[in-house]
């Protein structure tokens, strides 16, 4: 049995995994052999939505995975999304039920508006979200870090050194005998959100997770929270006019 992340408490008493995988961005086939290593590996919390169009082959991992009895339908926490079009009451129902079908389940363990826009929680060294996540720990809400790796798949504006070709990360890698990717989410972990990397590679998916057998001194964690750049992989812009955006707000 691979080892588990340690779980995070939420404020209605269930235990959340303290790292998730993402499911984002899948070509057909591809999130169904990435879940079903991911729990192989120790993963006990995925991350899904509906527009992300992958949730029937989420399902379809999950229901081998409590076949085989690698582990139980109360062992894993399951995450998905309302979609931008389905916000509308009578919409809430039959979408969220559409997600159950699709992924093959009685009940999710959390689910969310996907935007907008009350979901802000991209977080990663070049975003380190300080304000946002003090906000949440005073009134006992746990963040959940999307896009940690600041996914490298997206192209930075120009000049922007990509987050993980970042030198000074690397010089941490070095120290503490991990990758920059692991330095990273060990990152995230310590500043108190839950990190759901997405990878589709094997050795990648157990990388992410061997984060919680090491741990970042204070002066590094205050040294990468100096990288900060307040960059956004996902600005959302063409959202900007909406009285709904969220980033124009302090936090
Ligand atoms: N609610 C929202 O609006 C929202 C928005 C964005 C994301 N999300 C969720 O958050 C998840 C993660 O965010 P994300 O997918 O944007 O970005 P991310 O997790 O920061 O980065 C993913 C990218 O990093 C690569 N990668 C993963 N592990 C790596 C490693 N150890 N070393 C080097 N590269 C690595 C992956 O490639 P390979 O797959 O090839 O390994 C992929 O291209 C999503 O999949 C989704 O579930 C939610």
């Amino acid at each position: 049995m691979p080892p588990l992340a340690p779980t995070v408490k939420l404020n209605n008493g269930r235990d959340i995994p303290a790292l998730g995988l993402g499911t984002w961005q899948a070509t057909p086939g591809e999130v169904r052999e990435a879940v079903k290593h991911a729990i192989d590996a120790g993963y006990r919390h995925i991350d899904t939505a509906a527009v992300y169009r992958n949730e029937s082959e989420v399902g379809e991992a999950l229901q081998e995975k409590f076949k085989e009895g690698a582990v139980k339908r109360e062992e894993v926490f399951v995450t998905s999304k309302l979609w931008n079009t389905c916000h509308r009451p009578e919409l809430v129902v039959p979408t969220c039920k559409k997600t159950l079908a699709d992924l093959k389940l009685d009940y999710v363990d959390l689910y969310l508006v996907h935007w907008p826009f009350a979901y802000k929680i991209e977080c990663h060294p070049y975003l380190n979200q300080k304000k946002l996540i003090e906000f949440c720990k005073q009134r006992d809400i746990v963040v959940t870090a999307y896009s940690p790796l600041a996914n490298p798949s997206i192209t930075m504006p120009a000049g922007g050194l990509p987050l993980l070709q970042n030198p000074k990360l690397k010089l941490l890698a070095a120290k503490y005998k991990k990758t920059v990717a692991q330095v990273v989410l060990r990152y995230v972990f310590q500043l108190g959100t839950v990190p759901i990397p997405k990878s589709f590679t094997k050795k990648r998916i157990e990388e992410n997770i061997r984060i919680f057998d090491f741990e970042l001194s204070n002066d590094d964690v205050t040294d990468i929270s100096k990288l900060n750049k307040n960059y956004r992989v996902f600005p959302h812009a063409q959202a900007k006019h909406s009285k709904y955006y969220p980033f124009h707000d302090e936090f």
